[in-house]
């Protein structure tokens, strides 16, 4: 009964600094300062995953790279994409997606109406393979905890898969991309879309309606939250 008195006077108290606050500075106010420290406390989680990252030797890649790819974009964004390694523009940048595939996921997101700075952006691996070779499994299973805590951190509303090895590792699955993409799955009850790496379509331009009608359903999926 005590127990249940304390938690009664808590919650008393709580909504009578509740309301004090919001005569004092108006409920926008506190929105919105409450967005802000959320997007604090997500910069400074993904600031001490960089530094672990930076340390980190768990694979060779760390002594090839020349920089890590941490990720970019939006912590608070609601739409994340996931790309497979670094290539060589992203390795002499330390961002992920600046070649010529990358200018490429830039039309793709602002084909939807977004801006690349209101997504985030990573990847499976985050040093690059030695001559753009395929991750190997070691390398991703040694990596994934790392994206595991982006996407902890970041909890977008959406994921967006981009190509067989960010889609077959987040799903657990071998099966082919092309079975796989156009359909929302689900990663950790986020829902994901699967699609075409924007790579793979530089070779295959003839697969670009797919990844756009793949596009739009990610569209329709974020209007509608
Ligand atoms: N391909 C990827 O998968 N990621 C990049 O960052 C660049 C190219």
């Amino acid at each position: 009964m005590n127990e249940i008195r304390r938690e009664l006077a808590s919650i008393i108290s709580a909504v009578k600094t509740r309301i004090d606050l919001e005569k004092r500075f108006g409920v926008d106010t506190i929105t919105l300062s409450k967005s802000n420290s959320e997007k604090e406390r997500k910069i400074k989680l993904l600031e001490e995953l960089r530094g672990e990252m930076l340390a980190c030797h768990k694979c060779p890649l760390g002594k090839t790279r020349t920089n890590l790819v941490f990720g970019v974009g939006d912590p608070m964004a609601k739409l994340m994409f996931v790309g497979e390694a670094p290539g060589r523009d992203e390795d002499l940048q330390g961002e992920p997606f600046v070649g010529r595939a990358g200018q490429l996921l830039t039309k793709i997101i602002e084909a939807i109406g977004l801006k690349r700075s209101d997504v985030y952006i990573a990847n499976v691996l985050k040093c690059r393979p030695p001559g753009n070779r395929n991750p190997l499994p070691e390398e991703i299973v040694l990596c994934m905890p790392y994206l595991i805590k982006q996407i902890e951190t970041i909890q977008p509303k959406a994921l967006c898969a981009l190509g067989t090895f960010a889609a077959q590792t987040l799903l657990n699955t071998k099966a082919p991309v092309g079975t796989l993409r156009g359909k929302f799955h689900e990663y950790k009850g986020i829902p994901m879309m699967v699609t075409y790496h924007p790579a793979y379509l530089l070779r295959n331009p003839n697969d670009k309606a797919k990844v756009w009608d793949d596009m739009k359903k990610v569209r329709d999926f974020l209007n509608e939250l």
